[in-house]
């Protein structure tokens, strides 16, 4: 096996709070190994377009543990195999480039930090022969293999400080208040934020719901006395028989983005119950801020293992958190694939069993 000399780092898809501690422990782990690291920006043009490259240095991580965001910046608009350019065409394969820019940089693996969508890519490419291995990120925490990906911890305390504060107002105008939370595919934002927030009724993209069933649970809470109610709902969720709310389709390379879920279940809540009801959509403040200390322990831990593998010339791979360890999986058998909130979940039964409603 040949020594591993220089190694090419990048962040792709939406961010999450600790990136910035991942680059940060491959980056020193790695030098202190005799490892040079160079860092790509945003994610895999880093690889297409030229001069959009550089070294990094420990000097250069230095300080970053806390910050949010990623220093090498990100896309969710950049996969080389189906490239978006402003012609006709609509987008073009850039994978040969990426390929080319990889052997041209005296590049000898990459660390690859993403969601499902960057994995999937990534796997592309180490097919295509590029020594690569994976670092799970999304805070929807809904990728395979790994019991959590870093920026949900995080994810999860803005949202529940958002609902511990919608409380209060909601139980002092006798209202319903519906938050809605990120979540596109699987509920663990909506699922955990939930309970440690003690909403009343959180609604899944697992758990199709009636919204009438939703609404008897809180006028029951009426009838006992409690006046006030809130509803967390995943951008992702929605009625039975009906559809999620989409924002934009998928296109040429660009995501569905989804939203507006929550300002549906609150109207329809408002007619149901005659009670007053307000919406609230969290969006983006969930992926911004300072990673949580559980988020940067576990994304050190992950940029860590990462250059161990890298050493051992593992590649192909994703690290992952089985607890209390760091695993690998092959990234084979994750990417493609969702991790959803299984029915017979203990959270979800034991928030079932305190009188918490799914709507189902
Ligand atoms: O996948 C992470 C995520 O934050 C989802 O929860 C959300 O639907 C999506 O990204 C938003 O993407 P964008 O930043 O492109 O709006």
């Amino acid at each position: 096996m040949t020594p591993v000399k220089r190694i090419g780092i990048l962040t792709g898809g939406g961010d999450a709070p600790g990136l910035n501690a991942v680059i940060r422990a491959v980056v020193k782990s790695a030098t202190n190994s005799g490892i040079e690291c160079v860092g790509l920006e945003n994610g895999f043009d880093g690889l297409i377009e030229p001069n959009r490259s550089r070294i990094l240095t420990p000097r250069d991580v230095t300080g970053i543990l806390r910050l949010g965001g990623t220093i090498l910046g990100t896309t969710n608009r950049g996969n080389p195999f189906i490239y978006p350019i402003e012609t006709s065409e609509g987008t073009r394969d850039y994978s040969d480039r990426v390929i080319e820019m990889f052997h041209k940089m005296a590049l000898d693996a990459l660390v690859v930090i993403g969601g499902d969508g960057t994995l999937a890519i990534a796997h592309q490419f180490s097919l295509k022969g590029i020594p690569l291995v994976g670092v799970p990120k999304t805070i929807d925490n809904d990728i395979v293999g790994t019991t959590n990906c870093f920026g949900f911890d995080t994810a999860v305390d803005f949202a529940t400080d958002a609902i511990d504060r919608l409380h209060t107002t909601a139980e002092a105008h006798r209202r319903i208040m519906v938050a809605e939370v990120m979540g596109r595919y699987a509920g663990w934002i909506a699922l955990y934020a939930g309970v440690a927030g003690g909403a009343d009724a959180i609604l899944i993209p697992e758990i199709p719901f009636d919204i009438s069933l939703v609404a008897e649970r809180l006028r029951e809470r009426d009838r006992w006395g409690a006046h006030f109610s809130i509803v967390v709902v995943a951008e992702g969720a929605f009625p039975k028989g009906g559809s999620e709310s989409l924002l934009e389709t998928a296109h040429g390379g660009f995501a569905e983005r989804l939203g507006g879920i929550g300002a549906r279940v609150c109207e329809a809540l408002a007619k149901e119950t005659g009670k007053e009801t307000r919406s609230v959509v969290l969006g983006h403040l969930q992926r911004g801020g300072a990673p949580t200390s559980f988020d940067r322990m576990l994304a050190t831990r992950f940029g860590g293992k990462a250059v161990e593998l890298i050493k051992r010339g593992e590649f192909g791979v994703m690290v992952a958190f089985a607890p209390s360890n760091i695993v690998i999986r092959r990234l084979e058998d994750v990417v493609g694939k969702i991790k959803t909130v299984p029915m017979d979940f203990d959270l979800l039964l034991t928030a079932k069993a305190l009188g918490v409603t799914f709507g189902d």
